[in-house]
């Protein structure tokens, strides 16, 4: 394994919740069971130890290995809540896997069933479950890299490939207002957009700044949403958000950093400091605010990709 694999591995250990990587449909021992009741729970669902669950809360573990002895000891017709384990560690289903191998090293541990908040049962890690995912999550994200090479060595070839006296991409994104669960995807679908044409990176965080705060006031300030219009040339890119309504009735007044005309709810969800316009202008070659009150408002950004624009991409293979 490569240094970097070892990386990723870490990464995902840190980053993956208990959640995603237990199983949910857990196999519990009822209070009322007797050892040999236990053994045959064990010998038919095929597993190798189970929570004792009363009231969907944990009240023991019963492995393998303790029926096995309580065989030998011959207490198969003993309660189970007479032997069970009754201390036992869990974990919280938020919690990160990271958790969970720390358990691994101390104890040799080889189930830890997942609580709720209430401390009530939702699932059960193993050793098995843990690899499992942890393989699979491994696997997508490797294909997703190859994936994302292949969209960027493809997308960045389209201003060599397609003749023209002038080629430029046209991409749109449709904003609605209000709309706070799908903020912000607008913005980056275009920054990824524009990694994949290789724009050289600066330049697309700074778009990625820009078009955030232009994709939120849509989101905020409209009556009925708009939309995103990224035009992508050779040597610059040009982005538009146009919507129809309420429109503004004093630009210079909402230029001036620090105004804002967003509502006491919108203020306490952390946004309307006034910045947003301020922030635009900072980070792009131009900006330019039209509107008509009453009938909507216009916003036009420029970045220019400067030396290394994809034009020159294109006239020095032409050279
Ligand atoms: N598309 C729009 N339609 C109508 N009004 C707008 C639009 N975009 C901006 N405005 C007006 O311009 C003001 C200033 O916008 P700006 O983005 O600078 O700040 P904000 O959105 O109020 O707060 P912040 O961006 O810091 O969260 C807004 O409060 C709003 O009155
Ligand atoms: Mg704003």
């Amino acid at each position: 394994m490569s240094n970097q694999e070892i990386t990723k591995v870490q990464e995902l250990i840190y980053t993956t919740r208990v959640e995603s990587v237990m199983a949910a449909n857990v196999v519990v021992i009822d209070p009322s069971m007797t050892v040999s009741q236990v053994k045959d729970l064990m010998r038919d669902r095929r597993i190798s130890g189970a929570p004792v669950v009363s009231d969907n809360q944990i009240i023991g573990i019963v492995t393998i290995s303790d029926v096995i002895r309580l065989m030998e000891e011959g207490k198969l017709n003993s309660p189970i809540t007479e032997v069970m384990t009754t201390e036992v560690r869990t974990v919280l289903k938020d919690a990160m896997v990271s958790e969970v191998i720390n358990n691994v090293g101390r104890q040799g541990f080889s189930r830890l069933p997942v609580v709720d908040h209430d401390g009530s049962l939702v699932g059960i890690v193993t050793t098995g479950t843990l690899i499992r995912s942890l393989l699979l999550q491994m696997d997508k994200s490797f294909q997703k890299n190859e994936a994302e090479k292949l969209y960027t060595y493809r997308a960045s070839h389209i201003f060599q490939d397609i003749s023209s006296d002038d080629t430029s991409l046209m991409l749109r994104y449709v904003v609605n207002e209000r709309d706070f669960d799908n903020a912000g995807k607008a913005s980056s679908m275009i920054k990824r957009s524009l990694q994949r044409l290789v724009v050289r990176p600066q330049i697309v965080r700074r778009v990625g700044v820009a078009v955030y705060e232009a994709e939120m006031n849509l989101v905020i300030h409209t009556d009925i949403g708009g939309e995103i219009i990224v035009e992508v040339r050779k040597d610059r890119v040009n982005i538009a958000t146009v919507d129809h309504g309420p429109g503004i009735e004093d630009l210079k007044r909402v230029l001036q950093p620090g105004f804002s005309t967003a509502p006491e709810w919108i203020r306490d969800m952390g946004f309307g400091a006034g910045m947003g316009l301020a922030n635009i202008k900072r980070v792009s070659d131009v900006m330019k605010l039209t509107s008509a009150y009453g009938q909507g408002t216009r916003l036009e950004i420029v970045f220019n990709f400067g030396p290394e624009s994809l034009a020159l991409k294109t006239d020095s293979q032409k050279a």
